[in-house]
């Protein structure tokens, strides 16, 4: 028997796919991490609906994962609006706030989504919260030459702060694609989501927060090892 998060995820995703199907996806805007691999793969085995789209993606190993699949990929330079995104997510609020940035790519993440016309995120029910940053620390990626300016600022203001270090190939700290250095802070207090991205980014140096408020939410398709619930953002 299957583990139930991974059945979970596999019935999201699928879920996610009839979604882009029913979509315009001439450009299609694809995240990163276990979530996205799957769809990826659904992707693959579904490549024949898919001749016309183009990709551009927010991280290396995704953009190499479906170019070696033999999809049209551009860079993201290359584009300036996306059809249809899709993404997973570490932690969705009932408000459909997101927490990302697990996997170190929320910052090209969080800017092909703001150029996107549908971001769809796929996660599974154990990535709902009641509350963001309660579970998990929150990511941020600093400029390498602030870092130690930043981490000062943080810890002034009250944050527990983790630069964040690999486990095995390298010996040191997590280095994004787009150059930054990944560090989790913890903030003092609870904080409201939008509130807090701002109080990061107020820091200068701080490139971005893994804090994706609803804005840039259109749909969380939702996986549970027996159903899949869409939530789409009330505007
Ligand atoms: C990558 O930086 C992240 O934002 C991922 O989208 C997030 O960590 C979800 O990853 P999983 O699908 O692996 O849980």
């Amino acid at each position: 028997m299957l583990d139930p998060v991974l059945e979970a995820k596999k019935k999201a995703v699928e879920e996610a796919m009839k979604i882009v199907l029913d979509t315009k996806r001439d450009i299609m805007g694809i995240g990163n991490g276990s979530t996205v691999d799957m769809f990826i793969d659904l992707l693959i085995s579904s490549s024949h609906l898919f001749i016309e789209s183009y990709f551009v993606c927010a991280s290396l190993y995704t953009a190499r994962k479906l170019a070696e699949a033999g999809f049209k990929v551009l860079s993201v330079a290359d584009i300036d609006t996306v059809d249809v995104y899709i993404d997973g997510a570490d932690e969705v609020d009932p408000q459909l706030n997101l927490l990302k940035g697990g996997g170190a790519a929320s910052t090209l993440e969080k800017i092909i989504a703001s150029a996107s016309n549908l971001r769809i995120y796929i996660v599974d029910y154990t990535k709902l919260v009641k509350k963001l940053g309660v579970r998990r620390s929150i990511p941020v990626e600093v400029l390498p030459q602030a870092l130690s300016i930043v981490v000062k600022k943080l810890k002034e203001k009250g944050f527990g702060v983790y630069i964040r270090t690999l486990k095995e190939g390298k010996y040191g700290f997590v280095i994004a694609d787009t150059g930054g250095v990944v560090i989790d802070v913890v903030p003092p207090q609870n904080i409201d989501p939008l509130e807090l991205d701002r109080e990061l980014k107020s820091i200068p140096g701080v490139v971005e927060t893994g804090i994706f408020t609803k804005d840039l939410v259109d749909i969380v398709v939702i996986g549970y090892p027996d159903k899949v619930v869409v939530s789409r953002r009330i505007i």
